[in-house]
């Protein structure tokens, strides 16, 4: 009973780190990457996404819970002393330690981003207009800027090599064969993605002045 609980909770777990956490990580990143193309571009993103009817119950339902879940389970399975992966090799088993390491960085850091962001922007009523600037504001300071780029990396890392684990335990990348191209893969991903992050940043410290570049 308690095995088939304990196998309950651990696939929950594992899906909602794909769905819709994953999912959103990824919307997030590319709606911030608008901001490569100027403040108005990315403000405009920015409404598209604050339109969605009762967006605070969709924040809560479809991110803040499956996240709360996935963080306070990932935490109770990231301690547990059971490292059970002597049947995989040298590199997995660094892997399967990052996936924890990167998992407690990326708690941390989303604590203090949604504290920085989400809820300073309900507390002082802050428009979509503002939120550039309110990003501009953050990385003037460059402690923001390290903290932001160890707080993005680690959960472009958590995300990418979670779904190498992920596609295992539900069985999709069965033989050595796939386990190896899905490295490959997830290799990729994981680059990809941390460039349209790590763009949109740079955005933010280095804003590009849309007006001179069209003459
Ligand atoms: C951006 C936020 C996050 C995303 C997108 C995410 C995504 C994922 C994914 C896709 C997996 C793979 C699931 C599987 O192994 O089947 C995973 C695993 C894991 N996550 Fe997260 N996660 C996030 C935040 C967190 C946080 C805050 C923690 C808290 C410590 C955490 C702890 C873990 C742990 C320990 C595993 C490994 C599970 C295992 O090996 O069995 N994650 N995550």
């Amino acid at each position: 009973m308690a095995a088939n609980r304990h196998f309950f909770n651990r696939k929950l777990h594992s899906l909602l780190g794909v769905i819709p956490v994953g999912g959103f990580l990824i919307v997030h990143l590319m709606v911030n990457f608008f901001a490569t193309e100027g403040r108005e571009r990315f403000t405009e993103q920015v409404k598209v996404m604050e339109s969605i009817p009762f967006l605070v119950i969709v924040e809560i339902l479809f991110i803040f819970l499956p996240l709360l879940y996935h963080a306070v389970y990932g935490l109770y399975i990231a301690f547990q002393a059971k490292h059970n992966v002597s049947n995989y090799g040298y590199f997995r088993n660094v892997m399967f330690f990052l996936q924890r390491v990167t998992g407690v960085i990326t708690l941390i850091f989303i604590v203090w981003h949604v504290w920085q962001t989400r809820v300073q922007i309900a507390i002082q009523d802050i428009h979509p207009e503002g939120f550039f600037d309110m990003m501009v504001e953050i990385f003037n300071n460059p402690f923001m800027v390290a903290f932001y780029v160890i707080g993005l990396l680690s959960a472009t890392f958590h995300f990418s090599n979670g779904m190498w684990s992920f596609l295992v335990s539900w069985g999709i990348t069965v033989g050595p064969r796939a386990q190896q191209i899905s490295s490959y893969v997830w290799l990729g991903f994981f680059v990809i993605l941390s460039y349209i992050g790590l763009m949109a940043m740079f955005a933010f410290i280095n804003p590009v002045d849309v007006a001179a570049i069209k003459g």
